[in-house]
């Protein structure tokens, strides 16, 4: 939410803020811009409502040659997305600009008290209130911008990451951590402050992650230093970031979301590899190995996640429980935070994040570690906040998902899930050791089996997305296993065709939903092999007889479901464990088709953000 970048060194400042800006439109495009300061010591900024690319329109033919600069994409908390709300913000005098990335939750009371002291507003944020902040700080105390940081920020109460820029001094950059992530890249002769190191991985592989908290003075030709309110020095640790900038590009596919799914049968190899000891068909998770007692000990889990993450979760839910027979409950990562929820002794908290950095599940996190549990993370984005914050975790190293809508992330996380649970539940000695053997032999080949599967699915998933463009509602429906993996197809569709659609549990049909059916809803149901197929197809025949029209997912060989469904989708016939991986490729891809016909912009869909930095 909110992309920041900011550049100090000896190159031109322009280039490399808007292509860190252009990497960071994942985070919110609702505004983008700019502040430079020139070597005759003039702060310029650009800014204006839109994109980057509108951005970049408006900066043709304007002098690129400051060398020190800081930029901005927004996702519009307070105030309208337009010209004025826009970042940078600039303090009255126009001597300061910052961009900032979070929420000042006290930015109304501060706003009261800067009025009265003669200070007035062009916009209606609450980052034009913190500039003026530090500004009047500064000015009425006498002391340096380093000192007038440190004042507001025990001021301000919320959650951002700022990045400043005095026009008197165009040799240092301030950048401010608490809660939103920023990172500061070291060049040769140059830094370079993101919300996301991915953003600059063209310049540096060497990363100085801020902790909340921390502020770090970066300065032309000299060391980053560390402080805080306090002016407490901080170590400055540098770690390296293995990442390829063609792991950012679209890799000739029209959209980043049609990539990533096309991705998957190499990100789940990735996710897998070392993972499962090939000779024994062994499940091996060093994170679940190093924390063996924690494992053996818990008495429940409890997974706390938002989105496409919480989904995965429910998927966990049905994989722990079967196979370590141990308690599982899986929340809401922002009801759990504000639930005062029981954590007892041996509890293990799991939280799952794609991006690392999603506010309410890294609170979740903080809280559960207030209660004294071991917290447990399952991240995609390395370094990322939530992977530092817990104790310890198993990255699904499915690379850098950029479409907003996430679908390789959820596979990854769905195969990391049913590897934790064949791990603990070996160590356990619940699950049975041929059973896990057979699991974890299909993990082994399933990337091979979600190649065949996308080329199996995609032209039937084409065809249905002409039929169903024009629907206005759509139900998605499962059971077991395959409930979440419905709520996970309805997700994507609304996410990025805007069309209507919901996910329930095949039997709860009858509880409410079935009065929608007519021949105008179409229904997807995921009606593959398991213990509870023989209902949904009776579910099946419910909807059918109410004229629904019916979409079924159905495994190879299948005949009853089929037959009563008035299209089919056919996917390998896999154990019913590695379904919701199978099953969910023709409902992303179904999804991508319908909001391509639509027109929609699927990378970046309106209203959304891929990394929602703020509660
Ligand atoms: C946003 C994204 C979703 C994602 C959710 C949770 O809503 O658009 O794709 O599932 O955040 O994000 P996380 O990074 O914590 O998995």
């Amino acid at each position: 939410m909110c992309g920041i970048v900011g550049y100090i060194g000896t190159k031109s400042a322009v280039p490399i803020l808007v292509g860190g800006l252009k990497r960071l439109e994942y985070r919110g495009y609702d505004s983008a811009g700019l502040a430079l300061v020139q070597g005759n010591g003039k702060m310029i900024v650009h800014k204006c409502k839109g994109r980057v690319a509108d951005l970049e329109k408006l900066l043709e033919g304007k002098d690129s040659s400051a060398t020190i600069g800081i930029a901005h994409t927004r996702w519009a908390t307070h105030g309208e997305p337009n010209d004025c709300n826009a970042h940078p913000h600039i303090s009255q005098s126009g001597r300061i600009a910052l961009v900032h990335n979070g929420i000042i939750e006290n930015y109304r009371i501060l706003k009261e008290a800067l009025k009265a002291q003669g200070y007035s507003f062009n916009s209606t944020t609450d980052s034009e209130v913190l500039v003026n902040l530090i500004e009047h700080i500064q000015k009425s105390n006498n002391c340096t911008l380093l000192e007038a940081v440190q004042q507001a920020t025990k001021q301000v109460i919320g959650a951002y990451a700022v990045v400043i820029i005095d026009r008197e001094n165009p040799n240092q950059l301030i950048a401010i951590r608490q809660s939103s992530p920023l990172v500061i890249g070291i060049g040769n002769d140059d830094y370079f402050i993101s919300s996301d190191a991915a953003s600059v991985i063209e310049y540096t592989h060497d990363f100085i992650y801020l902790n909340d908290g921390e502020i770090a003075i970066v300065g032309r030709n000299e060391p980053v230093r560390i402080t805080t309110a306090d002016n407490n020095s901080c170590r400055v640790d540098v770690s390296k970031l293995q990442l390829s900038i063609s792991q950012l590009e679209k890799g000739g596919h029209a959209h980043f979301m049609l990539k990533e799914i096309f991705e998957q049968p190499n990100t789940l190899h990735d996710c897998i590899r070392g993972r499962i000891d090939k000779a024994t068909y062994t499940p091996v998770l060093s994170g679940v190995r190093d924390n063996r007692k924690h494992f053996l000990d818990a008495r429940r889990l409890i997974i706390v996640a938002c989105g496409t993450s919480w989904h995965a979760a429910l998927i966990g839910k049905h994989f722990i429980e079967s196979f370590c027979r141990i308690p599982v409950e899986v929340d809401y990562a922002s009801e759990f935070r504000y639930r005062n929820p029981i954590i007892e002794a041996n509890d293990i908290v799991i939280a799952i994040s794609q991006s690392g950095e999603t506010a309410d599940t890294l609170a979740a996190v903080e809280l559960a570690h207030r209660c004294g549990a071991f917290v447990y993370g399952i991240c995609n984005a390395v370094g990322s906040s939530i992977a530092r914050a817990t104790d310890s975790g198993t990255y699904i190293h499915v690379g850098p998902e950029i479409g907003v809508a996430s679908t390789k992330a959820f596979t990854g996380q769905v195969t990391v899930l049913l590897l934790l649970a064949l791990t603990i539940g070996r160590e356990r000695g619940i699950v049975p050791e041929d059973r896990c053997k057979q699991i974890a032999k299909d993990l082994l080949g399933l990337p091979q089996v979600l190649d065949s599967a996308l080329k199996q699915v995609t032209p039937e998933a084409k065809s249905l997305a002409k039929i169903f463009t024009y629907a206005h509602n759509f139900i998605y429906m499962g059971r077991g296993v395959n409930y979440p993996t419905a709520l996970e197809g309805a997700l994507k569709l609304k996410e990025i065709s805007y069309i209507h659609a919901e996910g329930y549990p095949a039997a709860e049909m009858k509880h409410g939903p079935i009065a929608l059916i007519d021949a105008e809803m179409p229904c997807v149901v995921i009606a593959t092999p398991d213990s509870t197929y023989d209902k949904t197809v009776s579910n099946m025949e419910e909807i059918k007889s109410r004229g629904g029209k019916i979409v079924a997912v159905v495994a190879e060989g299948d005949n009853l479901a089929a037959e009563i469904a008035d299209y089919v989708i056919v996917v390998p016939r896999v154990d019913e464990c590695l379904m919701p991986i199978v099953a969910s490729i023709p409902l992303q891809l179904l999804a991508y088709y319908i909001a391509v016909n639509k027109g929609r912009d699927v990378d970046k869909p309106r209203n959304l953000a891929k990394s929602v930095t703020v509660e």
